[in-house]
């Protein structure tokens, strides 16, 4: 593999992850920042990203020369074969993406971008925005490719360095093979194709997966009414490579600054351009029918009468929108929490990725230092992240504190047997006490 001179603009998740992964693989990295008080941090490999490994591998990268972080964009492609966009393009009006960020920077490198130098867009971003960035940038003789990442967080090292495929999207053939060799280390295969191909690309598979859930929380529900067990469903079915076992334990619903975002858009971006997707809008809307139906059990189990869970106490256990990340953006146990506030009830809430309560929760809801402190008091006990050490905890305690003895595992994460032997009754999704037992 030849040694490239990268820059990368923006050190946020994606921008870090690919900056101090390709320094691993043997690049010559420099990556820019606005925020100078982070590129200090940085520079000192101080990583406020909660990603195993990220924190090693910008100290590697450091320490070998290959990484360095600076606070001028300009300073950073200056030398660069390949420049790396991994700056927030949120959706914009109408679902387009706004590309304020990228105008911003494409303004200030113009003039500093090598000759040869080939631009890259790393985020998501609607289909188009490849050609609007060129436009942007306003170089003739600079090629901008599209190479979507597909990167899970709390496993974003691992899946950069270990990726199923890389995706390159370029009308100039040469600029994309370029980009491609700069994974040739990785040994993973590679999509070279158009911009609007690669950007697809990557809608349509968080679409996929974010369908692939609905499918399973739905056909959760249909366990329940026909008393079947949605585990031995799914993993009969997922031994068939054609559907695969992943992605298809049912939950709260899906969640995070990802599948919500990228389904809203794409499905804006079909109805603008007039494609029908029912399937897309049918993903969405079962994942919202999905929470309320949950909450409808919890009100069933809970109420003292009329449907309303006014002054009643709830204890809910996880608020992020899955373990091993302190991320609360779209979290389904908030999207499940403010459907149990609708209807009246006080929550207390634990969350070991949360010490404190964000401020815009104060309304919603009281975070607590401990299980037990949520649970002292509360009528019933709600599941909604799947932190591993919530399976081992002093349940014969957690009893002791709840009004009534139940216990609704929205993650199916616990142990029924052991809420049994403390006379708790556990509550799951997609399958009963007997068959988990
Ligand atoms: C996702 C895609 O997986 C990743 O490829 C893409 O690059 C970015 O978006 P991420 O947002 O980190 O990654 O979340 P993911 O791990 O996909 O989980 C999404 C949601 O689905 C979470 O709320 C999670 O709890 C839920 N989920 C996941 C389930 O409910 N059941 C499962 O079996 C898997």
């Amino acid at each position: 593999m030849r040694e490239r001179r990268v820059a990368v603009i923006g050190t946020g998740y994606v921008g870090l992850t690919t900056g101090a992964c390709l320094a691993a693989v043997g690049h010559r990295v420099v990556c820019a920042d606005a925020d100078h008080r982070k590129v200090e941090r940085l520079g000192r490999a101080e990583v406020d990203i909660l990603e195993p490994g990220l924190p090693e591998l910008v100290r590697d990268g450091l320490d070998s020369g290959r990484l360095t972080f600076v606070g001028d964009s300009r300073a950073a492609v200056g030398e660069a074969d390949v420049v790396f966009l991994c700056l927030p393009t949120p959706m914009g009006v109408g679902g387009a993406a706004d590309l304020a960020a990228v105008e911003a920077v494409a303004d200030e490198v113009r003039s500093a971008l090598r000759r040869s130098a080939v631009v890259v867009n790393k985020s998501t971003v609607p289909v188009g925005t490849t050609e609007r960035v060129a436009a942007l940038l306003g170089r003739p003789d600079i090629a901008v490719v599209s190479n979507p990442e597909f990167l899970r967080e709390g496993h974003a090292v691992q899946d950069f360095l270990h990726p199923d495929r890389v995706v390159v999207g370029a009308a100039d053939q040469e600029a994309g093979q370029r980009v491609a060799e700069l994974y040739a280390e990785l040994d993973a295969p590679v999509v070279l194709t158009d911009p609007a191909s690669a950007e697809l690309t990557k809608y349509a598979a968080n679409f996929f997966l974010a369908m692939k859930l609905s499918f399973a929380n739905n056909l959760a529900t249909l366990c329940e009414r026909f008393d079947a067990d949605i585990h031995d469903v799914v993993t009969g079915i997922g031994h068939d490579p054609r559907i695969g076992r992943a992605f298809l334990d049912p939950g709260p619903g899906w969640g995070g600054s990802c599948l919500p975002k990228d389904t809203h858009a794409l499905l804006t971006v079909c109805e603008e351009s007039g494609v029908d997707f029912p399937l897309l809008r049918a993903t969405i809307d079962t994942n919202v029918e999905h929470q309320r139906r949950l909450v409808e059990r919890v009100v069933a189990g809970c109420s003292p009468g009329n449907g309303s869970l006014r002054g009643v106490r709830l204890a809910l256990l996880g608020l992020t929108f899955k373990a091993g990340t302190s991320d609360l953006r779209d979290s389904p146990a908030l999207a499940i929490a403010r459907l149990l506030k609708e209807r009246g009830a006080d929550l207390y809430a634990y969350d070991p990725a949360l010490s404190e309560s964000p401020p815009d929760l104060s309304d919603l809801l009281t975070i607590t230092d401990s299980p037990e402190r949520a649970a002292d008091g509360a009528r019933a006990c709600v599941v909604l992240t799947e932190w591993p050490h919530f399976r081992e905890l002093d349940w014969e305690a957690m009893a002791g504190l709840l009004e009534a003895p139940v216990v609704y595992d929205f993650r199916n994460l616990l142990d029924p047997l052991r809420l049994d032997r403390a006379a708790l009754s556990w509550e799951g999704i997609g399958r009963s006490y007997a068959m988990a037992g």
